[in-house]
């Protein structure tokens, strides 16, 4: 039950992992003004809309959710209360001015670096509107307060955040500034809260996320793969490992040895490739070639032979033929990915690529993606057929949809159900693989 004190917030979040866990952070850092997160908006005392920029149509969609967002406000009003109305994210980063000058009714604005401020931001709100868009130098991590909110088994943990490859269709390192790295204790230690609030597994989160560098207890200049074996020595009670995204470029010895020396790194990597051919790589300005992307594929193949493959495709950058779409598909067979999401192309305002020539027209590009998408899903469902008869360790993390049921991932991220007692819940178990669909496993538990 809410106390007279308590207000009541809710949040709303678009968009990428980062944008998850950023949504969890504004929680905490509100739980002292009293807020309390809530499932709906209707009689909410703040709203938080946590904006994504990535694709089409962003904008208009926090539009018409303000619009009717607006409604609850009224009706707050005319009961003598206040909502107070928040866009933050990455749209409040690139379209703030816009969002205050057409939005009248939105009190506050703010970018995702800014998130430390809140509490100031919402004490000024109370009286005036407020537009927040700086980006600080400093970390914004290190003056956030320390993590509350309960994640569950599986968690995440931001230690990098912004990128500077600039690939010309992103928006990513105008939203969300140059790349940052958090040092080791501030990463080792905010995992230590999340272990004891009951997490399992661990998903370290970046724009960029290999290109994180830091110091070691002893002052060395570390890598992502000796951070995660610092994380798995120093961590009591942390079993698997995860981290996204990844750059190729960024694909050093030492994470690659990871894979080979660490077993709490889950075999499972997601390294975007964007597309298989030289010439629309270039133009994507992603700085590796088709080569260099397969080359770092095969060491990782070789260090971890079991690991599945994870990318990001994205088909109709302006100047693609059907040839340079055709090495994409060659790529697809070449690799072989367990798992993917692949993007038409959309013209970003303010990147290089949405001014580019030789846009692609909007029926090409929805026949190649189908076209994309039928071979990635038939080879997801050959991986995940793959796996019946085996028997592999299962991370539990909540119930099942149906009863008596628990859901879980296998160490290649697949979702997997089985029948199972809730006390199996934040334990890896044993299960052997009965069944196989497109998007999930069914097994059996093998040894309790
Ligand atoms: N490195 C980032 C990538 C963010 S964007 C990360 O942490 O996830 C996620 C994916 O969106 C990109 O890999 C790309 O495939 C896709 N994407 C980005 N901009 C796009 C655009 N303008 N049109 C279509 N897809 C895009
Ligand atoms: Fe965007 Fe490229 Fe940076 Fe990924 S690496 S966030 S796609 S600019
Ligand atoms: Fe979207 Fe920003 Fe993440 S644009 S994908 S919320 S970094």
């Amino acid at each position: 039950m809410m106390n007279a004190q308590e207000k009541k917030l809710y949040i709303k979040t678009w968009g990428c992992q980062m944008n998850v866990y950023d949504s969890n952070r504004m929680a905490d850092v509100l739980a002292p003004l009293g807020y309390k997160p809530v499932e709906a908006p209707e009689d909410a005392d703040m709203v938080i809309l946590n904006t994504c920029h990535i694709r089409e149509k962003a904008t208009d969609k926090v539009f018409s959710e303000l619009g009717r967002l607006r409604k609850h406000q009224e009706d707050k009003k005319a009961k003598g209360g206040k909502m107070l109305m928040a866009v933050a994210g990455c749209v409040a980063q690139a379209e703030g001015d816009f969002i205050m000058e057409r939005a009248p009714y939105v009190d506050m604005v703010f970018g995702p670096q800014t998130y430390h401020e809140l509490p100031q931001m919402v004490m000024k709100a109370t009286g005036q509107r407020v537009v927040n868009t700086e980006m600080p130098t400093e970390a914004k991590f290190d003056q956030l307060p320390e993590e509350n909110k309960n994640q569950g088994v599986t968690a995440f943990l931001a230690i990098q955040e912004g990128c500077d490859k600039f690939c010309t269709y992103c928006v990513v390192p105008y939203t969300r500034g140059a790349e940052f790295s958090r040092n080791y204790e501030g990463i080792r230690d905010e995992a230590k809260k999340l272990i004891e609030a009951g997490a399992r597994e661990i998903t370290l989160l970046g724009q960029n996320v290999n290109g994180w560098h830091g110091k070691d207890l002893k002052g060395r200049t570390i890598g992502l793969g000796d951070l995660i074996a610092g994380l798995a020595d120093d961590v009591d009670g942390l079993e698997r490992i995860r981290y996204t995204t990844s750059h190729p470029n960024d694909m050093k010895q030492d994470l690659i040895d990871a894979h080979k020396d660490i077993p709490k790194l889950m075999p499972f990597l997601h390294l975007p490739v964007q597309a298989g051919s030289n010439k629309i790589l270039k133009a994507m300005n992603r700085s590796h070639t088709v080569e260099s992307y397969v080359d770092i594929v095969n060491e990782v193949k070789k260090a971890r032979p079991d690991i599945a493959m994870s990318s990001d495709f994205i088909v109709g950058f302006p100047g693609e033929t059907e040839e340079d779409f055709e090495e994409t598909l060659k790529v697809v067979k070449e690799v072989t990915y367990a798992f993917a999401y692949s993007f038409i192309f959309s013209q970003r305002p303010g990147t290089p690529a949405a001014n580019m020539g030789m846009q692609i027209h909007k029926a090409v590009k929805s026949e190649r993606i189908q076209r994309l998408q039928a071979l990635l899903n038939e080879q997801q469902l050959d991986f995940n057929k793959a796996q019946i008869g085996k028997t592999m360790p299962v991370l539990f993390d909540r119930k099942g949809s149906k009863n008596g049921q628990l859901h879980g991932r296998t160490p290649y991220n697949q979702a997997i159900h089985a029948e199972g007692n809730e006390r199996l819940r934040g334990q890896v178990v044993e299960l052997e693989v009965t069944e196989a669909r497109a998007n999930s496993l069914e097994g059996k538990v093998a040894i309790i």
